[in-house]
């Protein structure tokens, strides 16, 4: 919401009253798999700004006959927590909620490939924590980062930020109270490597220089955000191949115990085996020789007994 802009939001050295320079983000911070359930989620602090993005999906749509038989359908929930903002926000959806919702899902639907997932619904649940003025702009950068984690197939990553003016003067991602009492504000959301605009909206007066100056600065904001995103991405997927790394490196290790463990259960199979073996053989012999000597003795006997025999004949 434009101001009237006649609170001194920047000074003539140019430092805004959170001490940044006009061109300066502030600063931003994302990370991935906040929300173990889902799909897929992000939380990006961004300044005072706390959101967090869930996706779930893509699944089956109820009411089924809202489906759309050749692609999927995109559903933002943007929320505001009661306790985000310094009045306590209504728990009932507001139609500025409604409406950014809205505009948060076209935005994404324009990146998504849904065609790949026709009759479903891919859901995305966006709960502002604390609000510090552009939070559909955080919120869409959230979601994309999100979408990109739940594995949903995208032509591209949206970063979006809301440049404005600040006593006239043009000044990059507005917070609460630049956005309150500046005399102008323009989200923006961008996707830099298909260079395509997705959500641009407008408030207060602009002159045509202004407004290409506010243009150009987003852009070069979304792009600074678009490398925040994708380090992120980058490091998570580092993080899950680490882990994967680890898991084999256990199994592995489970092998070689069970192999361990099965020679030394051979090897004591073998030992209880062996141990009666040896006891027969000892046993055996002993008995043979007993036997055999008194049997040598008898043969040796019956010739003596016959040859005398022959003789008196
Ligand atoms: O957050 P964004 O700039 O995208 O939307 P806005 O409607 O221009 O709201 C600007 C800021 O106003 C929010 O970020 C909140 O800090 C504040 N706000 C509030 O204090 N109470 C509300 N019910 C809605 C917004």
């Amino acid at each position: 919401m434009a101001g009237d802009g006649t609170v001194q939001l920047i000074d003539e050295k140019g430092k805004r009253v959170d001490g940044r320079l006009k061109d300066e983000l502030r600063p931003t911070e994302i990370k991935i798999g906040v929300v173990k359930n889902a799909d897929g989620s992000a939380e990006i602090r961004m300044g005072k700004n706390i959101i967090i993005a869930a996706v779930y999906g893509p699944r089956e749509l109820h009411p089924k006959h809202r489906a759309l038989p050749d692609r999927a359908l995109i559903q933002c929930f943007y929320r505001m927590s009661t306790f985000s903002v310094n009045d306590r926000k209504s728990p009932a959806p507001s139609r500025r909620e409604k409406e950014i919702s809205m505009l948060l899902s076209d935005a994404l639907t324009s990146v998504v490939l849904t065609d790949k997932y026709p009759r479903t619904t891919i859901d995305i649940y966006i709960q502002v924590i604390q609000a510090d003025g552009g939070t559909r702009c955080a919120s869409l950068t959230a979601a994309s980062v999100a979408l990109a984690d739940a594995g949903v197939p995208m032509r591209g990553i949206i970063a979006a930020v809301a440049s404005g003016l600040a006593n006239d003067i043009v000044v990059l991602d507005l917070f609460d109270l630049e956005d309150q009492k500046g005399s102008g504000d323009m989200p923006l959301g961008y996707c830099p490597t298909l260079n395509e605009i997705s959500l641009l909206q407008l408030d207060g007066v602009f002159t045509l220089e202004q407004f290409d100056e506010c243009l150009d600065l987003s852009i070069e904001g979304a792009k600074r955000l678009y490398d925040i995103q994708t380090n992120t991405l980058k490091q998570r997927y580092a993080d899950i191949r680490a882990e994967v790394a680890v898991d084999e490196d256990d199994e592995v290790k489970e092998e070689l115990k069970e192999q361990l463990n099965d020679e030394v259960k051979e090897e004591l199979i073998e030992q209880l085996k062996e141990e009666p073996k040896k006891e027969e053989v000892k046993e055996e012999p002993k008995k043979e020789e007993v036997k055999e000597e008194p049997k040598k003795e008898e043969v040796k006997e019956e010739p003596k007994k016959e040859e005398p025999k022959k003789g008196d004949e």
